[in-house]
């Protein structure tokens, strides 16, 4: 997830194009760059870093154009460095993307036997040379981008500039967002409305496969096939902040929703259904390693701490090695045992949580073999450890985590395809169905996010209990822990997470009218287990909430209300039964009026031990 801004138009376009950029470091902020046709060539000035850094830059080296590019990164393909930062060039082309080149190694070893030499480590860098060899060959500037783009495989917003055309920018989208901007003979684009509102409230977002030419006089819009596409802009009635947030009250809102497109973009590439296997060299673990390895901690805070707990059982599950969970704080305090037949993973959103670094520090001096799954890019975990499986959820705002969770879930499972198929305990009939459940559950999880309305109508009357209590077993009693911490951390009430098969050594002595349970009961082998412990509570008078799957019949006789979702693999039923738990904690929150993007006491990088 990176921001782009393009402009084309009468103005000297610097500081517009910075300014737009501002209202974008939300999409990342690991380096920012412009690109400007001066009337003779094109220059370009990066930074790595915050916005504020290629502002000082841009003293010391002016820009001055009025046709330019913009682009604030937030790293997928190599590290924050000024090499790997936008706009990439090569020879008359500027490029800026968001997204990622699904078959960016393939393209770059055809390119390189070509003679190509490449100055970054990015995905993108081969896009700017496949362009500039279709402008070698005599296409224009439209032509080549199209020529282009049909070669490559992915996610991609781009605008690009060209010294030969410098009249015009050329805009493609597919699955990343990109709009463009309508002015009074100039013209924008940008990766999401606020970057270009204070200049232009008529606007049309490009659909998916759509080209589109740039001059100042308006959009010429194509297919990426060539036909020509005649959709016209409407004007945004939104203010600048709503804007920001996507028309979503609270950034919180915003990533629950962003959840299909974040769990696309951390499988992207890393799914190969016709090879039934996970390709991931960046595990870092070759056949020989994942058969020797004999244990698997996990460790982790927080919401990755249930992560955790769902890859720990998948990992045992699929992958037959004994799996066991941490958290990070009690791992140092208890002088573990582990050693160089122990592959130790840490989970964490933001790759910069203290007590996990330390444990992983640890792990590593005793020798064992390390792994992080972290969502920023070279921040302090994936520098330790001996391997880095990025999820690609793009930057979090709101400071209780979501789509960084079930971004984790799905490297969860990565990992342990990955290991199951090494270790060769997994087979290929059951790798394929999860495999093949795997890249259908963005589908699955939009279906689920369609019920926003009644999962708001069901939140309300929580919202003035004391007390909740979540109940799970199974792959579904993370979830539980992580509906019950979602609760508590956004709208302060008190809420426990519990294994449901434990609820009668202890937290039934909690359960009257006025204590809602909330009960994850998908349909799987632990079903009826789950559901003679829900009786149990519906005999001490509770209220039951199930989190169940589609066409059970029998729910209806167990729980007060339920909310259905799409029938998945067994173990896979955390990515559904997820996001009805954020929905109700967010409702709750909202109805309650608290901070729910900055809830009271909680930060979103926590650096203290
Ligand atoms: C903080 C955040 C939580 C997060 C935890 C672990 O407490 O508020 O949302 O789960 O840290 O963070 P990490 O970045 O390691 O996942």
């Amino acid at each position: 997830m990176c921001g782009i801004v393009g402009y084309v138009g009468p103005q000297s376009c610097s500081d517009l194009l910075v300014d737009g950029l501002r209202r974008l470091e939300y999409r990342g902020y690991d380096s920012a760059g412009l690109a400007i046709y001066d009337g003779k060539k094109i220059s370009v000035v990066r930074a790595v870093g915050k916005l504020q850094n290629l502002v000082k830059a841009l003293r010391e080296q002016p820009l001055e154009g009025t046709v330019g590019i913009g682009h604030t990164r937030w790293a997928t393909h190599g590290r924050p460095t000024e090499v790997n930062a936008h706009p990439h060039v090569a020879g008359n082309i500027a490029l800026v993307h968001n997204g990622i080149i699904e078959n960016h190694l393939e393209l770059k070893r055809q390119l390189a036997e070509q003679g190509v030499k490449f100055a970054s480590d990015t995905d993108t860098e081969i896009v700017a040379h496949l362009i500039h060899r279709e402008s070698s060959a005599g296409n224009d500037l439209f032509t080549s981008v199209q020529r282009a783009l049909r070669q490559v495989r992915g996610a991609y917003a781009v605008a690009v500039i060209d010294q030969k055309q410098p009249d015009r920018v050329v805009v493609a989208k597919n699955a990343s967002p990109l709009v463009i901007g309508f002015g009074e003979g100039e013209m924008f684009c940008a990766s999401d409305i606020p970057a270009i509102l204070p200049y232009t409230k008529i606007m049309l977002p490009l659909d998916e496969g759509e080209i589109g030419i740039l001059p100042r006089e308006g959009l010429q819009l194509f297919t990426l096939d060539g036909t020509s596409v005649g959709r016209q802009p409407h004007t945004i009635t939104w203010n600048a902040a709503q804007a920001e947030k996507g028309g979503f009250k609270h950034f919180m809102l915003k990533e629950i929703h962003e959840q299909p497109r974040a769990i696309e973009d951390t499988l992207r590439g890393r799914v190969d259904l016709a090879a039934t296997d996970v390709v991931a060299s960046e595990i870092g673990l070759d056949e020989a390693t994942a058969k020797s390895i004999q244990r698997v901690y996990f460790i982790a805070c927080g919401t990755s701490h249930h992560a955790a707990l769902y890859g720990r059982i998948l990992t045992e599950h699929l992958a037959r090695v004994p799996a066991t969970t941490e958290l990070a704080s009690e791992f140092i305090g208890r002088d573990p045992v582990v050693g160089p037949t122990d592959l130790v993973i840490a989970v964490s959103q933001s790759g910069e949580t203290l007590d996990t670094l330390v444990a992983l520090k640890a792990a590593k001096a005793q020798g064992a073999k390390t792994l992080c799954i972290v969502n920023v890019i070279d921040s302090a975990i994936p520098r330790v450890a001996g391997a880095a499986l990025y999820t690609h959820a793009g930057p979090e705002i709101g400071v209780a985590s979501t789509k960084c969770f079930t971004t984790q879930l799905a490297a969860m499972v990565l990992i342990a395809v990955y290991l199951g198929r090494r270790r060769g305990t997994l087979s290929q009939e059951r790798a394929h169905t999860i495999l093949q459940g795997l890249v259908e559950l963005p589908h699955q999880m939009r279906a689920v996010l369609a019920l926003d309305d009644i999962i708001r109508d069901l939140a309300r009357p929580l919202a003035s209990a004391k007390s909740a209590l979540f109940l799970g077993r199974g792959v579904s009693y993370p979830i539980a822990a992580e509906g019950a911490l979602k609760l508590k951390e956004i709208s302060y009430i008190h809420a426990e997470g519990y294994a449901a098969g434990e609820m009668k050594h202890g937290p039934i002595a909690l359960i009257d009218a006025e204590v809602p349970v909330i009960a994850i009961m998908p349909d799987d082998t632990v079903y009826d287990k789950i559901a003679s412990n829900v009786q149990e509570a519906k005999a001490r008078e509770a209220r039951v909430l199930a989190i169940a799957t589609k066409g059970n019949a029998d729910i209806g006789g167990i729980a007060n209300n339920t909310i259905y979702v799409p029938k998945v693999d067994p173990a896979l039923t955390p990515f559904v039964t997820t996001l009805p738990l954020q929905l109700l904690s967010y409702y709750v929150a909202d109805f309650k009026g608290t901070d729910v993007d900055q809830p009271r006491n909680l930060a979103k990088t926590v650096t203290v031990e």
